[in-house]
């Protein structure tokens, strides 16, 4: 989609949308449509509220965005015009801001509305498609003076988000492995970024073992995927590590409830990466090392064992008790290459982990774990911010024990239904090799699921509009 600066009144313009705050309901009538005459009783700007009418050849379509809207809702009330009443546009359409909208409102709406335009149909014959507004020419005016600069950020956000969406919508006969590292390569053409891909030879080579056990029984070859890039004027370097297990059947463990979403494995792999081309769009002044360990967890004759001692990256010996706890493994190579090789100020995992993290928190909010209380409490703001939410849960060293093997110097699982979010960030920290920022958002509840927008559970993007806040909170 195309956006477009104006500030005169258009001719062919099929909808004009006008959003309204209900705080500031009389005010905006009176800029955007001062000789209408309209009952409060039939609009006033109430939250989720719409009225469409016509005015000669436009129709204009009033959003009702409630009393002081926070940017996510806005971005949902805009994401329901192309979705759901997208039989209103056919050649063009304007987003016309009162005065009343601040640029972080905008900004959110214009987000909103580009993703509204996304539809899961990848694979319906043409017939059958959603409508393509990939061409659509969207006319925005404002009074804000940065209005182009917003403009440009929104749609950059909105492609991103996209992206990932994409990424998790995509089912694992094509989102493989070996398609994440190709859209990594294809994303460095693009941008100004730097790729690595080790295959399973040079993965041996590098000694990322543990990552290796895991794609052991998959007749998909894993792929280890870093990015860099770089800025002249960087004020910190941000390492990111996402989990990409491109489908978990268990493994040898084999999963015997909810299989089906396991596609959705790749959740924190398709944050990072999209977070990564965002940054990079929007030459945002930080370093970034963004590492994926791209796998899918199978099962065949060589598929790894319950029971079996593999090796990681840091050097630490791992017992494997269940195959289905195959995430940690990879992070942990992810996590102890990125230390050893790039030491980046601050690290931060994506990872859909763990069930207990979505017993914990439901689908409301990821699980933060943190070894810095400052970083935390970043992540937590940011969180907030963004309104894509995560909440802290401790990381006290009486849980690591629960963890130590009698065979090998750590096991995968401790065997027990209790505490599972929190053992697992323990053990992902035991190969960070004592770095003093890192955090771990497990994201299992909040990267796929129900919405208004779709039939069927849908990626979310969740973490890349928390990680832009971070970011940018920093600068
Ligand atoms: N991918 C799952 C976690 C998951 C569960 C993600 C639900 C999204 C929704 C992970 O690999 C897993 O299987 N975790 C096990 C760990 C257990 C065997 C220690 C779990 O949480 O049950
Ligand atoms: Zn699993
Ligand atoms: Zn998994």
């Amino acid at each position: 989609m195309k956006l477009i600066v104006t500030n005169h009144s258009n001719s062919a313009l099929d909808l004009r949308i006008i959003p309204v705050i209900e705080d500031f309901f009389q005010e905006i009538m009176k800029e955007k449509l001062p000789d209408l005459t309209l009952s409060t009783a039939i609009f006033s700007g109430k939250k989720d509220s719409t009225y469409l009418f016509q005015q000669e050849d436009t129709l204009i379509l009033l959003v009702g965005l409630g009393k002081s809207p926070e940017s996510e809702s806005i971005e949902k009330s805009f994401r329901r015009i192309l979705s759901k009443q997208a039989d209103l546009i056919t050649i063009a359409v304007k987003i016309d801001f009162a005065q009343a909208f601040n640029a972080i409102q905008v900004e959110a709406a214009l987000v909103g509305f580009q993703l509204g335009g996304y539809s899961l149909d990848f694979f319906k014959r043409a017939e059958d498609k959603k409508k393509d507004f990939s061409k659509l020419s969207c006319e925005v005016s404002s009074v804000l003076e940065n209005l182009e600069l917003i403009m440009t950020r929104a749609h950059e956000i909105a492609k991103a988000k996209i992206e990932a969406f994409r990424l998790v919508d995509l089912p694992p006969n094509v989102l493989t492995p070996e398609y994440l590292s190709n859209w990594a390569t294809k994303l460095s053409e693009t941008l100004d970024l730097k790729v690595t891909v080790f295959d399973s030879k040079k993965a041996k080579e590098e000694g990322l073992e543990a990552f290796l056990a895991v794609g052991r029984g998959s007749a998909k070859e894993p792929k280890f995927i870093i990015l860099n890039y770089t800025h002249p004027e960087a004020k910190f370097h941000l390492g990111l590590v996402g989990k990409g297990v491109t489908f978990d059947t268990g493994g040898l463990n084999v999963k015997t409830q909810g299989m089906v979403h396991m596609k959705s494995d790749m959740g924190g792999a398709a944050t990072v990466l999209a977070a990564t081309q965002l940054i990079a769009a929007l030459k945002l002044p930080i370093n970034l090392t963004t590492i994926v360990p791209a796998v899918e967890n199978a099962i065949d004759k060589d598929a790894y064992l319950p029971s079996e001692v593999i090796q990681s990256h840091a050097g630490l010996s791992i017992e494997v008790i269940d195959t289905d706890a195959e995430g940690r493994l990879i992070l942990a190579d992810g996590l102890s290459y990125l230390v050893k090789n790039y030491n980046p100020d601050q690290i931060i995992d994506f990872a859909t982990l763990t069930g207990s993290s979505v017993g914990t928190f439901g689908y409301e909010c990821g699980a933060l774990f943190s070894n810095s209380e400052k970083l935390g409490l970043q992540l937590q703001t940011a969180g907030m911010e963004s309104g894509e939410k995560v909440w802290p849960l401790p990381m006290w060293e009486s849980y690591r024990k629960e963890m130590d093997s009698e065979i090998a110097d750590i096991k995968n699982y401790h065997g027990k239904p209790i505490a599972g979010a929190i053992t697992a960030a323990k053990f992902l920290e035991a190969f960070i090799h004592e770095h003093p920022n890192w955090a771990h958002l497990d994201i299992a509840g909040v990267a796929y699921g129900d919405s208004e927008f779709s039939k069927t559970k849908t990626g979310t993007a969740f973490g890349v509009q928390l990680l832009l806040k971070f970011i940018e909170n920093q600068l």
